[in-house]
């Protein structure tokens, strides 16, 4: 009896590792695979590997996760970044390039007010992602510009928590609909790159709630990102990637959410098994000893096998989804062609009219022109740091405006052209790389060109990215140098009756105040991406009518902006062993971040948020707001009254009543944006806002609550442009603690199916 036991259980175990050998990773065995792992094999898959040292890599990717070979388990790749595909566009021995399209930055598509165009960029992003072996896309970035000093506003939306959810959804949809995963970032409170890694954001649990995190649950909601990035910051004295209560119960136990969370670029943490525990699923970029910390936790008892198990599950979920595991066969030859002219037509409708005396702009008549500047000889396409793309080109200012048949200056030309050159030229025998400083040019000179040509263009230039914060003086203001030439570049061209553009090219907003009357039109460029010269021609010119609006604030001085007394403007003072807004960042400003402050406070500012200007002129008409069973529906009639087509976006805003809580006196709800509307024609937007979109936290009860009482709903043009009201007559109070906030948007159907 016992040999024949002997002899079952042997080919049971010969039949069971064969089995075994034979078992491979399918959507649908998951589970079975989580059992089959070892420790050590669990750990290898929880923590990633740097491109360069992966068998995997696309070169120039920013990492890859590790795989289990034995059970079919491919290591997959991940790569930056929210204005394209940032890989190596050469490589060693290959003859073909691997250039990827340089898109308008965050800021500048939020501004387009139109989602619909977002996404489709994101499709094109996506598609580049997918036909370059790459399977997850680490963007779109979207935290709050609580400041116009941070240095990567360029790759965020907005001030404001509704624009910068409902522009992630929209790029997360664009992007995935190709199959490629997107990792929403930073999650979250990344609001300055000063001391980045180790600063301590410190957030009232409101502000938290209705500012910082709430883009990211709107995001989740309409969207579903396969990955979320935990930021590199400590929250309230905890680090985010360590916080169970930011990856565990507010974002999957809140809001339902089933994906991955991976850590920002972070090997310098002491250990890697609490943020396991904490609700990582991927420790990024990845080093062997954090899977030694995993294994040698996980015997001590510091970390549950429950808890490794759960983790690599989810990640599993998201490898299974990728093209990797599909065996997609990438082509390395997107349609760049398609998409250049993409980024173009994008990129016009970001841009933001903010000056046009007596109708300057479109151009008329013009033929030569005197363009000053070094800017518009070397266009900024986007930011700096991971947020870049490895370009096949970017149009300058000089050439787009040459593309559309205007004569620019030729000895202007070459004087810009020595004066990079003798820089570029002295850097090399210096081995320094002093930053080209703006060409003085003579009054006497500019006296000249205003003679011998029938327009100016100067184009402000400011460059910004990962890893520095901007700094007030010479960067947030205009330079001497800038102010002086721009002060003669005006004198000269209007002693002859002569126009004078001037041409904003940077990632956020700068001073304007104490200079936007000097010229008779400005034109907020953003960062374009690569077509930028021929898409400023092209508004100019009036191909395109400017129907960009500002998703952030233009205030007066930086420091009328409260949160910028809380932000390292490069003082850091220190207080006892923590150095205040280096180690420590107080956000002592609360909510009262961009308009909920300028508006609330009554505060002026230079440019408010959601102006913008057009070639034509619109009226809002016939608000009607309905009760619905859960908040209400609104629409708005609007016309183009000028002489050219147009297009409108309409801000909702709602006024609250008084409820015991302080509150802005009006909050952002909702948008939506008009197609081309020709002159006289008109069309209906529509609009529906859920009881829970009307919430405020209310942190004494740590609970979402709708007072019951009469909203006030604005269609505005701004948030300082009311052009029409109605109300909305709450009769029944809400609160998140009694009713399931999920189930309320899911009628909505907000989620995707
Ligand atoms: C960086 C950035 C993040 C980027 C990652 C990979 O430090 O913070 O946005 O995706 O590392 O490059």
């Amino acid at each position: 009896m016992k040999m024949k036991s002997i002899v079952i259980g042997t080919l049971f175990l010969i039949g069971a590792n064969s089995y075994a050998q034979h078992l491979t990773l399918k959507a649908d065995n998951i589970d079975r695979i989580v059992k089959e792992l070892t420790l050590e094999e669990k750990a290898r898959l929880l923590v990633g590997r740097e491109n360069s040292k992966s068998k995997t890599g696309v070169p120039g990717a920013a990492g890859t996760t590790q795989g289990v070979e034995r059970l079919g388990i491919p290591g997959v790749v991940l790569t930056d970044g929210p204005a394209g595909v940032r890989i190596s566009p050469i490589r060693k021995g290959d003859s073909q390039t691997y250039y990827a399209t340089g898109f308008p930055v965050g800021t500048a598509l939020a501004c387009t007010w139109n989602p619909e165009l977002v996404e489709n960029v994101g499709k094109a992003i996506g598609e580049e992602t997918l036909e370059y072996g790459c399977d997850v896309l680490l963007a779109p970035g979207m935290n709050i510009q609580r400041t116009p000093l941070c240095g990567r506003n360029f790759e965020y939306f907005s001030e404001d928590p509704v624009v910068s959810g409902i522009m992630a959804a929209a790029y997360v949809n664009g992007v995935q609909s190709n199959g490629v995963g997107t990792s929403i970032k930073h999650y979250a409170v990344n609001s300055q790159e000063t001391n980045r890694i180790e600063v301590d954001e410190i957030v009232s649990q409101r502000a938290l709630r209705e500012l910082y995190l709430k883009g990211f649950e709107i995001a989740i909601r309409k969207s579903n990102p396969w990955t979320v990035m935990s930021s590199y910051n400590r929250l309230n004295g905890t680090w985010t990637q360590s916080s169970p209560e930011l990856l565990i119960t507010i974002l999957c136990d809140e809001w339902k959410y089933d994906g991955l969370v991976m850590t920002d670029w972070t090997n310098e943490r002491r250990t890697s098994y609490d943020r396991v525990a904490a609700g990582n699923e991927l420790l990024a970029p990845g080093h062997d000893w954090q899977e030694t910390d995993i294994i040698e936790n996980v015997k001590k008892g510091n970390l549950s096998m429950d808890i490794v198990d759960a983790r690599v599950k989810r990640l599993l979920e998201m490898i299974v989804k990728t093209p990797r595991f599909k065996g997609y066969k990438f082509s390395n030859k997107p349609d760049l062609e398609a998409h250049a002219a993409l980024t173009r037509q994008a990129s016009t409708e970001g841009m933001i009219l903010l000056e046009n005396k007596d109708n300057t702009l479109p151009l008329k008549g013009v033929k030569t022109v005197a363009l000053f500047g070094k800017t518009s000889y070397d266009f900024i396409a986007g930011g700096t740091g991971s947020g870049d793309v490895n370009k096949p080109y970017v149009i300058d200012l000089m050439t787009g405006l040459s593309n559309a048949g205007l004569t620019i200056n030729e000895d202007l030309k070459q004087l810009y052209r020595i004066h990079k050159d003798f820089n570029d030229k002295a850097n090399k025998v210096s081995g320094e790389r002093k930053e080209l400083t703006e060409l003085k040019v003579s009054r006497r000179s500019i006296e000249r060109l205003a003679a011998s040509n029938d327009l100016a263009i100067f184009t402000i230039g400011r460059q910004a990215g990962e890893g520095r914060d901007r700094h007030i003086d010479n960067d947030f203001n205009l330079t001497t140098d800038e102010r002086e030439m721009l002060e003669d570049i005006c004198n000269a061209f209007h002693a002859l009756g002569k126009k004078v553009v001037v041409i904003m090219n940077m990632g956020s907003v700068m001073e304007t105040a104490s200079w936007k009357e000097m010229p008779d039109a400005l034109l907020m460029a953003w960062q374009p991406g690569q077509e930028g010269g021929n898409s400023v021609a092209d508004v100019l010119l009036g191909k395109q009518t400017p129907s960009g609006k500002l998703t952030m604030t233009f205030p007066i001085m930086a420091s009328d902006v409260p949160a910028v007394n809380n932000f390292p403007t490069g003082t850091g003072s220190k207080h006892g062993d923590r150095r205040r807004n280096v180690d420590y960042t107080l956000h002592e400003e609360g909510i009262y971040v961009g308009y909920r402050y300028f508006t609330t406070f009554g505060k002026k500012v230079s440019y408010p948020f959601g102006y913008g200007l057009s070639y034509t002129t619109f009226a809002y008409s016939k608000p009607v707001v309905k009760a619905t069973a859960n908040g209400f529906t609104a629409s708005i009639v609007v016309k183009n009254t000028g002489n050219v087509d147009g297009k409108e976006a309409v801000q909702l805003y709602v006024a609250a009543p008084n409820s015991g809580l302080d509150k802005p006196v009006r909050e952002l709800k909702a948008f939506a944006k008009t197609g081309t509307l020709k002159p006289g024609e008109s069309e209906t937007l529509h609009f529906h806002i859920s009881t829970y979109d009307l919430a405020s936290f209310n942190e004494a009860e740590s609970e979402w609550q709708t007072a019951t009482g009469k909203y006030e709903v604005q269609f505005g043009a701004s948030v300082e442009d009311i052009r029409a009201t109605a109300t909305f007559n709450n009769k029944k109070m809400f609160s998140s603690k009694t009713n399931n906030v999920l189930r309320l948007n899911r009628e909505l159907k907000e989620i995707k199916p």
